[in-house]
């Protein structure tokens, strides 16, 4: 294999090229720029392309292998050892993913997510290959592809109600970066403050925070976001997932809806519409259709595929009003330049050739039996408990009775094999709210999900006093 490495060394210095050879490698290794396990070019190669003798390069590797550096490895060469002496511990991992390993993993988000529909996306992927033009791999239309953005304006505006032709599309690094985006073009409308659901997703709080705007929770119940209480704030913007509330489930109402897309309106402000899982819909009776149909011109209506297909696609999408559109695309040339196209043309050629609906069907019969299987385990095991919300998406709120301790069934289920999320981390007050669990069943089996909640239910325990 002709691998490629590039080795400072330099003629004029008075040490030998040997030495320098080795020196420069070792300092790599020991700076984890070589990484462990890295293989490295034969010596003929090296020496190639260096345009030294042979025996130079073979002396410096001998030497790095007797220092413990390098390994020589029987029919594949020379590699950084796997191991280092005495390497320092860099901490790179963020706390939801150090999470410990247990049998069931009933979190709801990027570690649950349904099963990839890998034959799909294969065959859409070939062919996006095969007919690619030339010149497709140049960089790609900031906004995204063309040919997924006239796909994603039909699919929206079949599925969701969306008012949006393919011009007022953007296609994003899933809602992550659409977040990302609007909070720095906020900012330039007189904007400092962004109204969050409460409870809501922690890590948009911290996210939004870090991005540079204020966050102001605003309270959700039955009916979902208390649009009074947002009126109070006198914040001017607000984050709202209308379809499927994150973490409650519940649906925003008829009468909420209107008040507010009239609140946007009076204060001369803007809502982003969170579409999270909004395609995943199994309750009987009509799925709600989209916010932003009621006010195009004051919602930016954002949508992902980290629900239907995996977050690891970093995919999303937004369709926003014309006055933010351009502000938008300013900010994304001064970012990156344009989503990965391959993914984008795959995408749309899931969408066009129905193999995306296909998916989604199956996702929605198998994610309805989960939820019927937890209505089931959360009947048997947890008396008093009641799941919340509309049967969609990913996950499902249980709100348990006043008297049980969350704390203690979190550990406890823990203890048992099972881990959970508490309804107190989605609050910013939480003492204020019935104890409750987030359910994440994405990668059950239905049996899993019963099973899993009968190992909870037997840690179901009294608040003390
Ligand atoms: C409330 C909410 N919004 C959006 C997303 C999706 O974010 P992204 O598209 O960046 O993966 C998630 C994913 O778990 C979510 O829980």
């Amino acid at each position: 294999m002709a691998l490629h490495m590039t080795v400072e060394i330099s003629r004029d210095s008075a040490e030998s090229l040997t030495s320098q050879i080795q020196v420069f490698i070792r300092d790599e290794v020991e700076a984890g720029i070589l990484q462990p396990g890295t293989r490295l070019p034969s010596s003929r190669q090296l020496a190639e392309d260096l345009s030294v003798s042979r025996s130079v390069v073979v002396e410096a590797y001998g030497q790095l292998v007797a220092e413990g550096y390098l390994e020589a490895v029987q029919g594949s060469g020379t590699r950084v050892v796997r191991h280092l002496p005495q390497q320092p511990v860099v901490p790179l991992l963020l706390d939801e993913d150090v999470a410990p390993a247990v049998r069931w993993d009933l979190r709801a988000g990027g570690n649950n997510t349904p099963a990839f529909p890998r034959t799909e996306w294969l065959t859409a992927y070939q062919r996006t290959l095969r007919t690619a033009e030339p010149g497709g791999t140049g960089y790609p239309p900031l906004a995204g592809e063309g040919a997924l953005r006239v796909e994603l304006s039909r699919h929206l505006g079949r599925l969701r109600g969306v008012r949006a032709d393919a011009q007022h599309l953007m296609v994003t690094g899933g809602f992550a970066q659409a977040l990302g985006l609007l909070c720095a073009v906020l900012p330039g409308l007189g904007i400092d403050a962004l109204a969050l659901e409460d409870p809501g997703h922690p890590g948009q709080r911290h996210f939004v925070r870090e991005n540079g705007l204020r966050p102001v929770p605003v309270p959700v119940d039955e009916e979902g976001l208390v649009v009074d209480a947002l009126a109070a704030t006198g914040a001017r913007a607000v984050l709202v997932t209308p379809a499927h509330q994150f973490p409650t489930g519940v649906t925003l109402s008829a009468a909420r809806r209107e008040a507010l897309a009239q609140w946007a309106h009076d204060v001369d402000g803007w809502v982003i519409e969170d579409d999270y899982d909004g395609a995943l819909w199994y309750e009987r009776g009509p799925r709600p259709l989209a916010l932003q149909r009621l006010a195009p011109e004051r919602v930016v209506y954002a949508g992902t595929a980290s629900k239907i297909l995996g977050p690891g696609l970093r995919l999303g999408w937004l369709a926003a009003p014309e006055a933010l559109l351009h502000p938008l695309l300013r900010v994304r040339a001064r970012r990156d330049l344009g989503s990965e196209s391959f993914t984008q043309l795959a995408c749309a050629e899931l969408l066009r050739s129905g193999l995306f609906d296909r998916h989604l069907r199956r996702l929605t019969e198998l994610s309805a039996g989960r939820r019927e299987a937890l209505d089931e385990a959360v009947a048997r095991h947890l008396p008093g408990a009641t799941v919340l919300g509309a049967a969609a998406g990913l996950h499902a709120y249980v709100r348990l009775p006043r008297h049980v301790d969350e704390a203690a069934l979190v550990a406890g289920a823990l203890r048992r094999n099972v881990l959970v999320r508490g309804g107190a981390g989605f609050h910013t007050r939480p003492s204020r709210d019935a104890p409750a669990l987030v359910v994440g069943h994405a990668h059950l089996p239905r049996s899993g999900v019963l099973e899993a909640m009968r190992e909870v239910g037997l840690c179901y325990t009294r608040r003390a006093g």
